[in-house]
């Protein structure tokens, strides 16, 4: 079966967003500096791209996490795969990530970084599918919302594939193709 990748938001609309959100944060943590948390490995193109567009100081670190899912549902079951190099005690903590979908990720990733007592922990997202909320998650900064479907693009793979893309897209599958 192969798949068509149909455009849902255009590049141009996304990097428009990301200079928006960049600028946005640059106000409202100037005079500090902001420590960002990529997770990987979606969240990088966007974390990058940000990253760029924060006109205050900025330190990165990356932390990759898995979800143990069954076919159907999420578990809300989530493992750290690669920790953080650096505390995050009094930092102004920032987590970068591409998508909230169940929001079980977040629901659990977040209570574990507060525990490290950062000065301050906020979630940026990129994209936010509020039809598939299974835990409350509390997005200060946010790109689009979208409808409930499969994207990709901006590092959102399906089968770690087109996270290159620099749009983000919709999978259509293409039953006919049954090879
Ligand atoms: P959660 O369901 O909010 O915990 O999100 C878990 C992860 O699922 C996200 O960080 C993405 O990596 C992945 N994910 C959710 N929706 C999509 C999608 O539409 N395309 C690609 N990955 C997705
Ligand atoms: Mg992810």
């Amino acid at each position: 079966m192969s798949e068509k990748i149909s455009v849902l938001i255009s590049e141009d609309t996304v990097n428009k967003k990301i200079k928006e959100l960049g600028e946005q944060i640059s106000r409202d943590y100037a005079g500090k500096q902001i420590h960002l948390i990529c997770i990987l490995k979606g969240g990088a193109f966007f974390a990058c791209e940000l990253a760029k567009r924060i006109s205050i100081p900025v330190s990165i670190d990356f932390m990759q996490v898995s979800s143990y899912e069954n076919s159907t549902t999420s578990s809300g079951i989530v493992r750290i795969k690669k920790d953080l190099d650096e505390s995050l005690e009094d930092k102004e903590v920032l987590i970068v990530e591409d998508i909230i979908d169940t929001g079980n990720t977040l629901h659990y990733l977040i209570p574990v970084l507060h525990a490290r007592k950062p000065s301050s922990l906020k979630l940026c997202a990129l994209l936010n599918k509020p039809d598939r909320r299974q835990k409350e998650v509390e997005i200060s900064y946010l790109g689009f919302d979208i409808p409930d479907e499969f994207v990709v693009g901006y590092g959102l793979d399906y089968a770690q594939k087109y996270r290159n893309l620099p749009y983000i897209g919709v999978v259509e599958l293409d039953k006919d193709d049954t090879e």
